[in-house]
């Protein structure tokens, strides 16, 4: 297996640390799992198989949207994540005969074989491409890597969550709605809408989805004080 650049079992983006963190908030994440999974009720892709890239657990899906494939195949680098993926959504996959397989590994090196070895799958990333500058040493690596997304997929239906910006959100504040976005929005023009003060993080994620794709941004209160808006979009 190659180096997975420190990612795994205790990484910046997943691992041990993110399944404690997902057990102790997860509660408070409901209504953004809810409109996550609204959200991808609304995705038409007519596939029977699901790529799923960087899933863990699958701590924001519902079991609900997993059950309408037959098949799925997933991919993380967290060793831990096929058996707390189970223990959540093994029975609603059960119940309905949903066929599933896992590897290790990097999605980002696999993507070309994994398009190939699952040629009628569609692809989910699961609120995963946000955090792939964290993974990267080399300046500009992740931004150009996440614009080249697009192209590697043509011509297949996919469809991504991922992280626009992060900061802080005083406790007790309202957290805002949900909004539609007609195509791309700058960060800087995102944060003047959204953020409010103080400093935030761009995740680089601009251009994951094509320039004129329609979209969704929705607030994730990710720990008290703490808040992520994550932008959704599908690709025909
Ligand atoms: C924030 S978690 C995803 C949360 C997930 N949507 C959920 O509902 O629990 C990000 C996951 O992506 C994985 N990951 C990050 N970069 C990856 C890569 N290049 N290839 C495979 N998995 C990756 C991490 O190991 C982690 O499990």
């Amino acid at each position: 297996m190659p180096m997975l650049n420190g990612a795994g079992l205790f990484s910046l983006s997943g691992g041990l640390a993110w399944h404690m963190r997902a057990l102790r908030h997860r509660k408070g994440w409901s209504q953004f799992i809810a409109a996550v999974n609204w959200w991808l009720g609304t995705w038409n892709h007519g596939c029977k198989g699901l790529l799923l890239l960087g899933p863990s657990a699958g701590w924001c899906l519902q079991g609900s949207f997993l059950a309408g494939f037959q098949r799925i195949h997933a991919i993380d680098l967290d060793p831990l994540a096929p058996a707390f993926f189970k223990r959540l959504h093994g029975s609603d996959l059960g119940r309905v005969g949903t066929t599933l397989t896992w590897e290790r590994g990097d999605f980002f090196e696999r993507l070309d074989d994994l398009l190939r070895l699952y040629p009628g799958h569609a692809i989910l990333f699961t609120n995963v491409l946000g955090q792939h500058a964290l993974h990267q040493r080399e300046p500009g690596r992740a931004e150009s890597d996440l614009k080249a997304l697009a192209t590697r997929l043509l011509g297949r239906q996919w469809a991504s969550f991922h992280d626009r910006l992060s900061g802080t959100w005083p406790t007790g504040r309202p957290i805002p709605p949900a909004f539609r976005l007609e195509k791309a929005e700058e960060a800087t023009v995102l944060a003047a809408r959204v953020a409010g003060q103080g400093e935030w993080i761009d995740h680089l994620t601009t251009h994951v989805l094509p320039d004129n794709c329609k979209r969704i941004v929705m607030p994730w209160p990710i720990t008290p004080g703490k808040l992520h808006w994550i932008e959704a979009g599908h690709v025909a």
